[in-house]
């Protein structure tokens, strides 16, 4: 099985660090044979879509960032764990600049019908989103639409969220409930993975 997590806070260490240790921790303890790539947006550098509409024309994006690294890892994984702190009721900007370059996989698709992404691989995608203040009356509102594109534009199933409030407050790292909840919603992804 593989894996690919991408963390989404510039912040190493802290709260979306630490979850997707302990996700991925779980997601080990059930499956013997996974091979990790994890990624922080922050290093990645990726640069925001241009709409400059060259990857309708021809497969892929024009600039050379690594996009068309990531492209691959997401064609390849079977669970893509996403994550970010809210930032202004949504996700960072690094993690959307990484998003909104997927165009490059929505023209392969629909303006090439040449996919960049195996549409018959099986994948399943996961959201995990903190956020510092200790009540949210939107809850995950700006975050779950962008995702779901997302994992759609990737052809994976959206499984799923993980939402923390109040993490300026009480870290994860300081609440052993949510490490324990974390590390179990791992070890259900490799199930739902296998159920199919
Ligand atoms: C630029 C910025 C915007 C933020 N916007 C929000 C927000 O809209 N709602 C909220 O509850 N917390 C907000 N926060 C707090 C972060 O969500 C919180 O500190 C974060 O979840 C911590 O994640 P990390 O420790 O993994 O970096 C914001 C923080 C920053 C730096």
């Amino acid at each position: 099985m593989k894996v690919l997590a991408i963390m989404g806070s510039p912040r190493r260490g802290k709260n979306n660090d630490t979850l997707l240790d302990h996700i991925l921790k779980g997601i080990q303890s059930k499956e013997e044979n996974v091979s990790i790539i994890r990624l922080n947006a922050n290093d990645l550098n990726i640069t925001p879509c241009t709409a400059c509409d060259a990857c309708s024309k021809r497969l892929g994006c024009i600039q050379k960032d690594g996009m068309a690294d990531l492209i691959h890892s997401f064609n390849e994984a079977n669970i893509i764990l996403m994550t970010s702190p809210m930032y202004f009721n949504s996700i960072t900007a690094q993690l959307k600049a990484l998003i909104d370059r997927n165009q490059a996989v929505w023209s392969s698709k629909y303006a090439l019908k040449h996919s960049l992404i195996d549409r018959y691989q099986r994948r399943i995608g996961y959201m995990i989103c903190t956020a510092g203040a200790p009540e949210h009356p939107y809850g995950l509102d700006g975050v779950i639409p962008i995702l779901d594109l997302f994992f759609k534009s990737i052809n994976a199933d959206y499984y799923g969220n993980f939402f923390v409030n109040n993490v300026d407050e009480r870290p994860v790292y300081e609440n052993e409930e949510i490490l324990q909840k974390i590390y179990r919603a791992g070890q259900e992804l490799v199930m739902a993975y296998h159920k199919g």
